[in-house]
């Protein structure tokens, strides 16, 4: 497929790894790096979190729990493709930013523990690439470890996410009977010269099950059930069509041991060949924004301040969804209306930062700014043009802010809305009443939110609960209806950073019992972020 590439943003492929925490997506993103030659050793993705927590102190919080909170871009290069790998955290409370990410990627991976098969927090992420229709490459991992049998964990997946499996290899042995791993689309065993549960150091061609170079040294019962699982999986589980990947009905599944490298070159090989190069961005006007378009166009999946303690800048990361975009390019922040000269973005490899002077669609590049750029912004080449796509969700979680010291009321209200842009709380302002509302997906967030706030912003704040433990935004064809409605509802009602209405309900009987009394206002439960200031 790279062979045929005429444009360069052909050879990019933007992806993510969804997994839930301990499956192994810190580890399969270092074998993928080193795969790619980003990195020389083992431990440094590990090494470098740590050396960016010890620069932050927010970031205890991460390190004590064993988290990563904050999420990054990784860009390498292998065999003339440009692969860009986007973090997204993997908590177990994770917030807006996690959503988000999957905006802005082609396709991701979704770890699976081969033990645990699918968890919880898989299986909402896979719900969000589901909606975008994002591609889904499986990475079974852990195989040299005790795990399910290999067809125990397919139907797993069929069943449990209602997507077909198209197995691409399979596991030769598990555990303490663990050989390697069979590709049979390339016919290859994967091996270790150490024996079994060795580190991947060997490649075989066979020319089957039956080659007798292949099954030399293997226990026989491993062999059966190999042969089994082949035949059974063969019959029982369609082959791999292009097509169906590309519209996210149809995941293939690689087994391998991201620890001890196998599956890694398989999948990065497939990425390659057959995951997406940048797709089409949908946009407001009925405009589909094209990656061949010569105009730039980008858009602001990800805010994060404070990627260097000293200043106060941020880094707004955007992805760029059409034309050839190059340093001190002069383009229109659309929302304000407002030329930006972008005259030092930044391209994130894995080791280093370097300046970006030429970026394509499917590239993301960092641009510093002081505040400006908003998560849902769109940069152009003077178009008025939004990217649309990036929702808001409702928080689940909704508490008022309590100030210690009230003299530092402004601090704290800079300091939520910084957090509030990097997606890690929604701030709500009481239409009755001073103290703010937060929003967050999980209570983790809410001590991320005191600890910065007061290493950061160098004010205390505590959270008390309130009444209400759902939100949502509230809209009506007719704004004279709609303003009767607020106005008469008052006391359940907020304004997001936006300004744009909410409502605040006790529980879901009310979000439907209100909905059911007013049949003309929509509740809603995600809001676009497109910042029209319409
Ligand atoms: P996460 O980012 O998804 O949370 O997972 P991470 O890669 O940190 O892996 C979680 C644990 O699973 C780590 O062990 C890691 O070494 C182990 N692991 C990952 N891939 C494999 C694999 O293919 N096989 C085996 N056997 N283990 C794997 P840990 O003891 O928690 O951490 P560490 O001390 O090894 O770093």
């Amino acid at each position: 497929m790279s062979a045929a590439a005429t444009q360069p943003f052909e050879t990019r492929r933007t992806f993510a790894i969804i997994s839930h925490p301990d499956a192994g997506k810190t580890t399969l993103t270092e074998k993928l790096l080193l795969g790619g030659g980003a990195i020389r050793a083992a431990g440094q993705v590990r090494a470098r979190g740590e050396r960016r927590r010890a620069r932050s102190d927010w970031m205890k919080i991460e390190q004590e729990r064993g988290i990563s909170v904050s999420s990054s871009v990784m860009t390498f290069e292998r065999k003339g493709i440009t692969f860009n790998l986007l973090d997204t955290p993997g908590h177990e409370d994770f917030s807006e930013d996690t959503y988000r990410t999957l905006t802005a990627v082609d396709a991701a991976i979704m770890v699976i523990d081969a033990a645990k098969g699918i968890e919880t927090q898989t299986r909402k992420l896979f719900e969000v690439c589901r909606l975008r229709d994002i591609p889904i490459i499986t990475f079974i991992n852990k195989i040299d470890r005790e795990g399910r049998h290999p067809l125990e964990i397919l139907d797993e997946i069929q069943e449990a996410l209602a997507l077909d499996v198209s197995p691409m290899s399979w596991p030769v042995g598990m555990g303490s009977d663990f050989f390697g791993v069979y590709d049979q689309i390339n016919h290859r065993f994967m091996t270790s010269s150490e024996g079994r549960g060795g580190p991947l150091d060997t490649v075989k061609e066979v020319s089957g099950l039956e080659d007798e170079n292949f099954r030399d040294g293997i226990f026989d019962t491993v062999l059966a059930d190999l042969e089994e699982n082949v035949e059974l999986g063969g019959a029982g589980y369609p082959e791999f069509d292009r097509e169906a990947f590309l519209e996210g009905h149809l995941t293939p599944v690689f087994f391998g041991s991201a620890l001890r490298d196998y599956g890694i070159d398989q999948v990065l090989d497939f990425i390659d060949a057959y995951a997406p190069a940048p797709h089409s961005q949908p946009a407001t006007g009925g405009r589909t924004i094209r990656p061949e378009e010569d105009k730039v166009t980008g858009f602001v999946f990800k805010v994060q301040a404070n990627m260097d303690p000293k200043h106060r800048d941020r880094i707004a990361f955007v992805r760029l969804c059409s034309g050839t975009f190059k340093r001190g390019m002069k383009l229109k922040h659309v929302r304000a209306g407002k030329p930006i000269t972008v005259s030092a973005p930044i391209f994130f490899f894995a080791e280093e930062r370097e300046l970006a002077e030429k970026a394509y669609p499917g590239d993301v590049i960092g641009v510093p700014n002081h505040g400006q750029l908003r998560v849902g912004d769109t940069l152009s080449e003077g178009e008025e043009i939004h990217v649309t796509g990036l929702p808001a969700f409702a928080p689940e979680i909704l508490r008022r802010v309590r100030l210690s010291d009230t003299m530092r009321v402004k601090q704290m209200r800079r300091g939520l809305e910084d957090l509030a842009e990097e997606g890690l709380v929604q701030i709500f302002k009481p239409a009755i009443g001073t103290n703010w509302i937060v929003g967050v997906v999980g209570v983790l967030q809410l001590d991320v939110v005191v600890d910065r706030l007061k290493q950061e912003y160098q004010t205390e704040i505590g959270f008390e609960p309130v009444m209400y433990n759902t939100a949502r935004w509230a809209e009506c064809d007719s704004a004279q209806k709609l303003d009767k409605f607020l106005e008469t509802n008052r006391a359940h009602v907020a304004l997001d950073r936006d300004d744009k209405p909410v409502f605040l309900f006790k529980n879901a009987w009310e979000v439907s019992y209100v909905g059911e009394k007013n049949p003309d206002i929509k509740f809603r439960e995600t809001r676009e972020i497109v910042h029209t200031d319409e």
